[in-house]
């Protein structure tokens, strides 16, 4: 069983990251009420559990199994029998599920944790073979805010504050660090860390080192393009902001029909 580095992280992550602005956009991304989606790396469910009640099927796949649990409470709470939406443990760079799907999605970021070429390679191969005939997928990361010089010379093992959240009994600080970051790839590797407060008295504490691998918008027009697909739609946003323009990199696409 491989370690699962979210364990003790797992329930801050839909307090820290309960972002809703992408949510509508998925969901009007289904292209009938009987579609079968994949959602990779799904998480706690944020986008799974109300794309469930959108389309015939919906799987999720994470690395995960204590933010997978999360999300079999929410479809469970949600009443969304397992004819409609199942999870499971997998590997997103690795996978082989054995069907087809007429939408593939990876929400907020997903594909940035892929650090290396062989599991970047991986993953776009396996939404290759998972895409139905005239399918659709779509993947989200992150636009840079600078150069890569910048983002390397801004490597720190200063903590940064983010947000506090106000919950029961006390608050959540949200904070983070980067004390390393790669050039060949670029990788940020940040740290995110959370400490819980019972009034001025901290309970609890959870350090959640992960990568973000880093795309430019030509950049990651090409990866996609050159793994044999074609771009159909590609925003900056979820606001409709033009791509290269927005916080975010969002691209449409499907497999190249074959010659
Ligand atoms: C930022 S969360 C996004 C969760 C969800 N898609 C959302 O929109 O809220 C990234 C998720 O990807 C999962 N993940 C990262 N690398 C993975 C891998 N190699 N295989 C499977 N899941 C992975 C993590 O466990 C985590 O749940």
């Amino acid at each position: 069983m491989p370690i699962d580095y979210r364990i003790d992280a797992a329930k801050y992550y839909d307090l820290c990251y309960h972002r809703v602005d992408d949510i509508p956009f998925y969901e009007q991304r289904v292209p009938e009420s009987s579609a079968r989606v994949l959602e990779l790396g799904c998480g706690t469910g944020r986008v799974l559990v109300p794309l469930a009640a959108r389309c015939g099927f919906i799987q999720g796949i994470d690395c995960s199994e204590a933010m997978l649990t999360l999300c079999r409470e929410k479809l469970r709470a949600a009443g969304i029998p397992a004819s409609r939406a199942a999870v499971a443990m997998g590997d997103i760079a690795d996978f082989d599920l054995g069907r087809t799907f007429d939408l593939i999605i990876a929400p907020y970021r997903v594909m940035q944790n892929l650090a290396t070429d062989a599991e970047v390679d991986g993953f776009l191969n396996g939404i290759a073979s998972h895409l139905a005939p005239g399918g659709t997928a779509i993947l989200n990361v992150f636009k840079p805010n600078a150069v890569p010089a910048t983002l390397l010379a801004r490597s720190s093992p200063e903590e940064v504050f983010e947000r506090d959240i106000l919950v029961e009994g006390g608050y959540l600080r949200c904070s983070y660090r980067t004390p390393r970051v790669t050039r060949t790839p670029l990788v940020l590797y940040p740290e995110l860390i959370y400490r819980r407060y019972a009034g001025d008295q901290l309970v609890d504490e959870a350090v959640l080192s992960i990568a973000m691998r880093c795309y430019y918008p030509d950049e990651f027009l090409a990866l996609i393009e050159g793994h044999g697909f074609r771009v159909l739609e590609k925003w900056g946003g979820y606001a409709g902001e033009a791509y290269g323009e927005g916080g975010e990199l969002v691209v449409a696409f499907t497999k190249e029909a074959a010659r």
